[in-house]
């Protein structure tokens, strides 16, 4: 029986996974610096603390809210504060879970969200899979990185519901400043749309400027509703314990929030355990950032000097989160830049292609990659390009 036509036709890796796996199975000592999961980057894990946390007594009561335990909302809405309210957030076992509640929340079927790209590629599935269809507005690079407000402005159909910014994006590093923060919201006022702000990398600011709009937060009163999306997985570097918040703001909030809240009790995906857990956890999260923002400087540093030998390539400025873009000459497709330095050099990097980045001229490096390993992997690949 064939599948719905919410999945792909077909489950094969694409070209540069399957090389990939073909470079491990061979055995080959293959550099990745695509890597993003904290837990894998040798990080010094306060391991006793978490494992306290999750022997609180509350971890073996069945209690369900589902917006979420009050003293895990409680504790979030502190972490963010410009006054952000307990009731103000709704739980969620991950931020991907938090997008498919969302668009349940504001779109049927066929309806579309616009995304300023490029951006962080599983949009694309995250709104299929719930019937609707997210479109790419190319944002523009001139000495950083800008929304095209006029593009997606004209981009907006009877059938969109909803604008989806990364705040930091992921992978450019743009923090939307204030004005385009102020032009932003005034668009959607304008056209009746939602604003969903991903807000995962807002504690790793590196290169920001003075204007950033450092959370969708600082705005108390948004003039179009607002849904800022986060969890601990970039916030406290704590992915595998899966917990997520959609923090609600402007106009409906409180009917917004009713309306996750009834979608969330179909569900109530998030696990007592890491509600019990989450004000210890939120609390150890300075110390896991501080950690993540050196390696983030110090890979930042090491490419700096690596290209002073390689006038033909510069990176582009990283206002903020964990990835770089290099750029090279466009000789060659991106995708095939990537395969090559795989094959040749055995160092994985991400063609620029995979996040809708135009010309065939940008590769994306993780700046989370082990210190050693992303100079050696510089070492290896900065030659070939
Ligand atoms: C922009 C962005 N949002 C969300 C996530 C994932 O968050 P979660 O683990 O809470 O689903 C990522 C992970 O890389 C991301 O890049």
């Amino acid at each position: 029986m064939p599948f719905s036509s919410r999945l792909p036709a077909g489950f094969e890796p694409n070209t540069l996974s399957a090389a990939l796996a073909r470079a491990r199975s061979e055995g080959r000592d293959v550099l990745d610096l695509t890597v993003s999961n904290p837990t894998r980057c040798g990080f010094a894990y306060p391991e006793a603390e978490i494992r306290a946390a999750l022997s609180a007594p509350g971890v073996l009561a069945y209690d369900p809210d589902p917006q979420g335990a009050a003293s895990a909302r409680e504790a979030v809405a502190a972490h963010h504060g410009h006054g952000l309210r307990a009731e103000d957030l709704l739980l969620t076992a991950s931020t991907s879970e938090g997008y498919g509640l969302l668009f349940k929340l504001l779109a049927d079927p066929g309806d579309e969200i616009l995304v300023p790209s490029p951006s962080y590629p599983l949009f694309e599935w995250l709104a299929r899979l719930e019937g609707i269809q997210a479109r790419g507005v190319p944002s523009y690079f001139h000495d950083r990185w800008h929304l095209d407000l006029g593009a997606l402005e004209a981009a907006i159909s009877p059938r969109t519901r909803a604008v989806v910014v990364v705040n930091p994006n992921n992978p450019t590093g743009h923090f939307l400043s204030k004005t385009e923060w102020h032009e932003l919201t005034d668009l959607c006022a304008r056209h009746g749309l939602a604003l969903l702000v991903d807000e995962v990398f807002s504690d790793y600011a590196l290169e920001a400027p003075v204007d950033r709009l450092a959370t969708a937060l600082e705005d108390p009163a948004p003039p179009c509703p607002v849904f800022v999306l986060s969890g601990l997985s970039k916030v406290a570097a704590l992915p595998q314990l899966k917990l997520g918040w959609i923090a609600v703001r402007g106009p409906g909030a409180s009917a917004h929030l009713e309306g996750l809240a009834f979608l969330a009790d179909q569900y109530l995906s998030v696990s007592a355990p890491v509600q019990a857990a989450a004000p210890a956890l939120l609390a150890l999260a300075p110390g896991l950032q501080a950690q993540i923002r050196a390696r983030l400087r110090a890979n930042l540093a090491a490419l700096d000097a690596a290209l002073a030998a390689h006038p033909r390539l510069s990176r582009l400025p990283v206002e903020g989160g964990w990835s770089v873009l290099l750029r090279r000459p466009a000789v060659d497709e991106d995708e095939a830049c990537a395969l090559r330095l795989l094959e040749e050099a055995s160092v994985l990097v991400h063609p620029g292609s995979f996040f809708d980045l135009p010309g065939g001229g940008h590769l994306v490096a993780s700046l989370l990659t082990r210190e050693a390993a992303f100079r050696e992997g510089l070492d290896r690949m900065l030659p070939l390009l």
